[in-house]
């Protein structure tokens, strides 16, 4: 196979939603299609619990798993397929975050009764300025949930994408009796069972065979439910999913595997393959002969005894070789890795090659920080690996005087990997650590203990949100630094960001200084 074909069989993508949605269920009905595990189980046994725990040795052991489901490849068909694990617990959003710079496709998955969720709603967020491709999965249609035309317009309104049905389900509930695929013009008749894949029969709609399988009640509705479609929603068109524009949506219930392989096929013949990249030099091609990649994700070893790190590279243009040489730009130095790991569904193997869209796991003892490229040679560095406010901020305080140097190299490491993000206030040189989730505060203190042998202390801070700031209007820009000065503060990389204390004061900022724009982003 030529490179360009082995680029073009690939499909990376995220399954988003908010805890719970199922998530984790359909991840697990993929990879059984996939052949990549062949009982229900395997992945939900490892799954990252979703109430916040204060028991280290149990978040190290989820930690420790997470790291073989962080990425699960297989293939399907002639298509290789890889699913990136987006931590779903509100504490890891901002690993999540950063994995969705990773992917070239997305599929949410939505509880029928409980609609669009806050998780799922930021996540969206994400999607939407890398105008990522989405496809939406209605998941539960076993049980009693919203009406599907209510779906459909609160998809709409709350993720701000125009939708598109592809298939559409035949009641719901106890009465739920499948799903007619508009796509593939087929009836797919629900079965409950968990383990088995579902039957379809091709059927126009016209046909009078569907009052047989569903009886006249049901057909005259789906009928009526399908004209109401083609009049209300657009023809469905790839062009538009692939801009990021219109999201196609499946309905289906993933514990009963019905409606996953419908999703999946779907998928694969239209999700896209790896796309051009964006970096400060300019447009990277998949297809480029010369490899590319970058670091999106650190994963570090908790145990102490142990302090290797996973750098997980997300590989942009062709192929990546074991035990070839290649320049890590920041640095300015060539390195070659002697074992590289690819993740094949549950298991981590060695890789000798990997081809764009592919990720790489490269063992690593502090050489990478999130957002590092590898190149064949060429300085590239990647945009697209935004920061986000943090909705957390403390003070961060020395507790032990003796070991000052250890917290800063201590502090230094972890915001590095992406574990939390450091400001610095301008006015006095304090240090505040911004999270997205309470526990990270507890992740830090203890890592900082036991792996740097730091102590520290956390001091309340009101703070509602960071703002990197920017303007054409120099003197404006001043006058606002001036007067801002106790809540001006320096991210990690130097740039001003505004610490605004509540919404109220962020507004009348934004009123009274119209020449100063306010980013809730780092990339801007
Ligand atoms: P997440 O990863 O998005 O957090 O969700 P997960 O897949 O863990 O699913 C959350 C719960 O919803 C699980 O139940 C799961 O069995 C259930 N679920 C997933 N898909 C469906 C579906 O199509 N229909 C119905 N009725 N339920 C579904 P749980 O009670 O939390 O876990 P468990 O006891 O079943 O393991």
């Amino acid at each position: 196979m030529t490179i360009r074909e082995e680029i073009e069989r690939r499909r990376t993508f995220a399954v988003i939603s908010h805890p719970d949605a199922g998530k984790t269920t359909l991840t697990e009905k993929l990879l059984l299609f996939g052949g990549a595990i062949h009982v229900a189980g395997a992945v939900k046994s490892n799954k990252i619990k979703k109430t916040a725990t204060s028991d280290w040795m149990e978040i190290e052991k989820q930690r420790g798993i997470s790291v073989a489901t962080s990425v699960m490849g297989f293939d399907y068909g002639d298509h290789k397929i890889n699913i990136l694990d987006t931590p779903g617990h509100q504490d890891f959003a901002e690993d999540t975050f950063r994995t969705l710079t990773a992917v070239d496709s997305v599929i949410v998955v939505v509880d029928v009764a409980k609609g669009v969720e806050t998780q799922t709603r930021r996540l969206m967020e994400v999607c939407r300025m890398r105008n990522t491709p989405v496809m939406i999965f209605v998941n539960k249609m076993d049980r009693e949930g919203k009406d599907p035309f209510d779906i459909l317009d609160e998809l709409e309104e709350e993720l701000q994408i125009a939708v598109r049905p592809l298939s559409w389900p035949i009641d719901m509930g106890e009465r739920f009796r499948g799903v007619y695929n508009l796509y593939q013009k087929s009836l797919d008749l629900y079965q409950p069972s968990k383990q088995v894949v579902t039957k379809s029969v091709h059927l126009d709609l016209e046909s009078s065979d569907l009052e047989k399988h569903i009886g006249d009640k049901l057909s005259k509705k789906l009928r009526d439910d399908v004209e109401l479609i083609t009049e209300v929603y657009p023809e469905f068109q790839q062009e538009a999913y692939l801009a990021g524009e219109l999201a196609p949506v499946f309905f289906g219930s993933a514990l009963n595997n019905f409606g996953v392989k419908e999703l999946l096929d779907c998928f694969v013949e239209i999700a896209p393959s790896p796309r051009p990249v964006q970096t400060e030099e300019r447009t990277v091609d998949p297809n480029e002969e010369a490899f590319s990649g970058f670091v999106f994700k650190i994963h570090a070893n908790m145990d102490p005894n142990h302090r290797s790190c996973i750098a997980f590279v997300k590989v942009c243009s062709g192929k990546f070789e074991r035990n070839v040489n290649y320049k890590h730009v920041r640095f300015n130095r060539m390195m070659k890795f002697s074992s590289p790991t690819a993740f094949m569904a549950q298991k981590k193997e060695i890789l000798d090659e990997a081809y764009a869209g592919d990720i790489v796991g490269l063992p690593d003892n502090g050489n990478f920080k999130i957002g590092d490229t590898l190149t064949s040679g060429e300085d590239l560095h990647f945009k697209g690996l935004p920061s986000f406010s943090p909705e957390m901020f403390k003070y961060i305080e020395n507790a032990d005087p003796m070991k000052s140097k250890q917290l800063q190299r201590g502090v230094e490491q972890l915001m590095d990997e992406g574990v939390a993000q450091l400001f610095v206030n301008q006015f006095n040189g304090r240090k505040i650590i911004g999270t997205v989730g309470q526990l990270q505060f507890e992740v830090i203190q203890y890592r900082l203990l036991h792996e740097y042998g730091a102590q520290c202390r956390w001091e309340p801070i009101n703070l509602y949100k960071a703002c990197w700031i920017d303007s054409n209007d120099a003197l404006q820009l001043a006058d606002f630094k001036k007067r801002k000065f106790q809540y001006m503060a320096h991210d990690k990389e130097g740039r001003d960001v505004f610490l605004a204390e509540s919404n109220y004061i962020l507004m009348m900022a934004q009123q009274d200084f119209k020449n100063i724009r306010f980013h809730f982003n780092s990339e801007f």
